[in-house]
């Protein structure tokens, strides 16, 4: 079969990772980069690192408004799509890039497949609630990472083709963990100890398009009095020199890092604070204490389990979870059992 993958965006090329090499061994694939994520280290270093094969196509995209970046990408990927001619097309999350390449394979009738379908915060005003509702709505198969993500689908009556098969991140941290430890030397660059430190990670458009809120992250971090490791995202970069906001001495902040390096900080780290959705799951893989700078979440199952706090934007709630949020609960196989990859390609065939 010829299928053909869209990504884009660094956690699309960390769900890819596992999925295309397994995908090759009995299909024919073709990558198409959108080119949303550009820098080296929040694309080259991903395909090196994690051995991602090489893009037939980068569309060069890069930076944008929403509009102009969803619709050049759907132009360019309508043509590779006339062109190459694939028996299904493939995309993963809620990014610009998964909705351009869903729309452009619905409008020509190509079988459209979603990894991570069902995924909900309830909440329109993120971009991300958007492009997952339509995604899902316009896909022929959706393979959703949880129980409540199959449920969530089944509320809005898409019930046919959907799989529950676990979510490739936990696939992805189980293969790459050890391999982690054995090419990474991040911890020694940094001079850190395990459980010395805390990791931050920020990029949410509602956290860093928002003055308040991003003042009131930085200042609960500046605050906290706890040693803070914080790669950052250029979007939060760009913000904080924007807004003239600076880190105290005990807030480290360094350039976003590859995966590898990410899983060691997240490994040896004693909490993480983050707006991420993909961190927010690799903490409860990992066993760390994770406080989340939103209201809700799509990961509610983490939340319910005791490994994940909600605290928004608000300074004395973040404050006091970097103080005192801990939990040593026993944890459900919400996820999957890293076997979701495997599951995917007997699907597909
Ligand atoms: C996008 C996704 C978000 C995902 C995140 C992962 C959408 C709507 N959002 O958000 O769901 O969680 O990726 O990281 O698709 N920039 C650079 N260099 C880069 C990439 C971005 O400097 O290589 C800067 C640019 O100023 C750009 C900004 O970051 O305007 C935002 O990038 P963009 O891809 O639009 O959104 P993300 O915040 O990365
Ligand atoms: N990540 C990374 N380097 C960083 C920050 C994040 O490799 O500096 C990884 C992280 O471990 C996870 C993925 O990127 O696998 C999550 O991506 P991000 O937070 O950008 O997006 P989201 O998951 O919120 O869509």
């Amino acid at each position: 079969m010829k299928i053909l993958t869209v990504i884009g965006a660094r956690p699309q090329f960390v769900k890819a990772s596992m999925v295309s090499n397994a995908l090759r061994k009995n299909n024919n694939e073709i990558i198409i980069h959108t080119g949303q994520h550009y820098d080296d280290n929040m694309s080259k270093v991903f395909f090196e690192e994690l051995d991602i094969p090489k893009p037939d196509y980068n569309l060069n995209i890069c930076s944008g408004n929403h509009g102009y970046q969803t619709g050049n990408m759907l132009i360019k990927i309508e043509s590779v799509l006339q062109k190459e001619k694939p028996d299904c097309v493939l995309v993963y999350g809620d990014t610009n890039s998964t909705l351009a390449g869903a729309l452009a394979s619905s409008k020509m009738l190509i079988p459209l497949i979603h990894i991570e379908a069902g995924l909900r915060s309830y909440n329109m005003t993120m971009p991300e609630e958007q492009n997952r509702i339509l995604t899902d709505h316009i896909s022929n198969i959706l393979f959703a990472p949880t129980k409540t993500a199959v449920s969530n689908l089944s509320k809005e009556g898409i019930v046919k083709n959907v799989y529950n098969v676990g979510d490739v991140m936990y696939d992805s941290i189980l293969h790459f963990n050890k391999i982690a430890e054995k090419k990474t030397n991040i911890m020694n660059i940094l001079n850190l100890n395990k459980e010395e430190y805390i990791l931050a990670t920020i990029h949410r458009a509602e956290n860093t398009n928002d003055f308040n809120r991003l003042k009131n992250i930085v200042e609960a971090l500046n605050e906290s009095e706890e040693k803070i490791i914080l790669p950052l995202h250029p979007r939060t970069q760009k913000y904080i020199s924007e807004y003239g906001l600076s880190f105290e001495k005990n807030v480290q902040t360094i350039q976003s890092v590859g995966y590898l390096e990410m899983v060691m900080l997240e490994k040896n780290c004693k909490k993480i604070v983050t707006d991420s959705g993909g961190v927010q799951k690799e903490a409860f893989f990992l066993d760390k204490p994770c406080i989340t700078l939103r209201e809700e979440t799509e990961w509610i199952e983490t939340v319910e389990n005791g490994w994940n706090i909600l605290v928004g934007a608000d300074k004395l709630k973040i404050k006091d979870a970097i103080l005192q949020f801990k939990c040593n609960e026993p944890k459900n196989g919400y996820f999957g059992f890293g076997d979701a990859v495997k599951k995917i390609v007997d699907i597909i065939g």
